[in-house]
């Protein structure tokens, strides 16, 4: 059986520069695996290929069985990969609890447009979509503050915001792109909580870009770690730590690798 998830061989090419070159991993159901890698060595492209965002220019990519790797965006959303950005991306004059239901209502209908022509004013439809995301609000710990503006929240809580967001769409992969950054050192340990708590409930597949060397060695199980657009080194944390070609990628390059 093939695995459930799989990049063969993919390449990304921006003009010249190829951002990502001859990748390839699989992911098993379940699994919690992190992509590290100094600054600009290919991760979020490697995310923006798997979510539809970016074609890669070869390669393919299979998600349960079907080749994803030329499907638009919204497709993939709706076969069960849902993420989270490098640069947060909410509606930020939309409350909280909007936030999600936006993304409910957008999974259901598969269709960007109707998410944005506006939320369901009325109906049980409305009603269920509001249970389901303050669920997952609750799930967060956000729902004390569903009916605060996005904006408002502290930047730690609209990353936690953003998770929440993805997971309304009950998906059964979750990409997370520098899930930590600008957090406080509490604000970590209460997201790597929250993270292990989604593993463990739901079993969904976590595929994990973080710099922050002690989070991602703490939390996941395997890492892949790629530099300049290739993929140099995976597997289990302490392996990855001591292995040679990681240590100099690193000090030959990213600054903030430390952590
Ligand atoms: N849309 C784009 N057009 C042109 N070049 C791009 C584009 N997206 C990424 N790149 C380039 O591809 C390379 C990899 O970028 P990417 O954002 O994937 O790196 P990264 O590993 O996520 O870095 P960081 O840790 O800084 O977020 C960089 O050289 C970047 O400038
Ligand atoms: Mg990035």
């Amino acid at each position: 059986m093939s695995p459930p998830f799989e990049m063969r061989h993919v390449t990304r090419e921006f003009g010249g520069l190829k951002a990502v070159s001859d990748f390839s991993i699989t992911l098993e159901r379940g699994e919690l695996t992190g992509l590290i890698g100094p600054n600009g060595a290919g991760k979020t492209t490697v995310f923006n290929m798997i979510t539809g965002m970016l074609r890669p220019t070869a390669g393919d990519i299979t998600w349960n069985g079907e080749n994803i790797t030329r499907l638009p965006s919204h497709m993939i959303t709706a076969r069960g990969i849902a993420r989270t950005f490098q640069n947060i991306k909410l509606f930020s004059d939309m409350s909280v609890l909007e936030n999600v239901m936006v993304s409910c209502h957008y999974s259901i209908h598969s269709s960007f447009l109707a998410a944005m022509l506006g939320l369901p004013k009325h109906g049980r439809e409305e009603k269920r979509i509001r249970k389901h995301s303050l669920k997952h609000l609750e799930e967060a710990g956000l729902a004390p503050l569903a009916y605060e503006k996005a904006q408002n929240l502290p930047y730690g809580l609209q990353r936690k915001l953003e998770i929440a967001r993805a997971l309304a769409t009950e998906p059964g992969m979750l990409l997370l792109d520098e899930p930590a950054a600008g957090m406080n050192p509490m604000e970590k340990m209460e997201l790597a909580a929250f993270i292990r708590r989604i593993r463990e409930k739901s079993g969904i597949t976590i595929f994990l870009i973080e710099h922050d060397m002690k989070f991602v060695m703490n939390i996941c199980e395997r890492i892949k770690v790629i530099n300049y657009g290739q993929s140099i080194a995976e597997g289990a944390p302490d392996k990855i730590r001591s292995d040679p070609e990681v240590i100099s990628a690193y000090l030959g390059g990213a600054s903030h690798a430390q952590g």
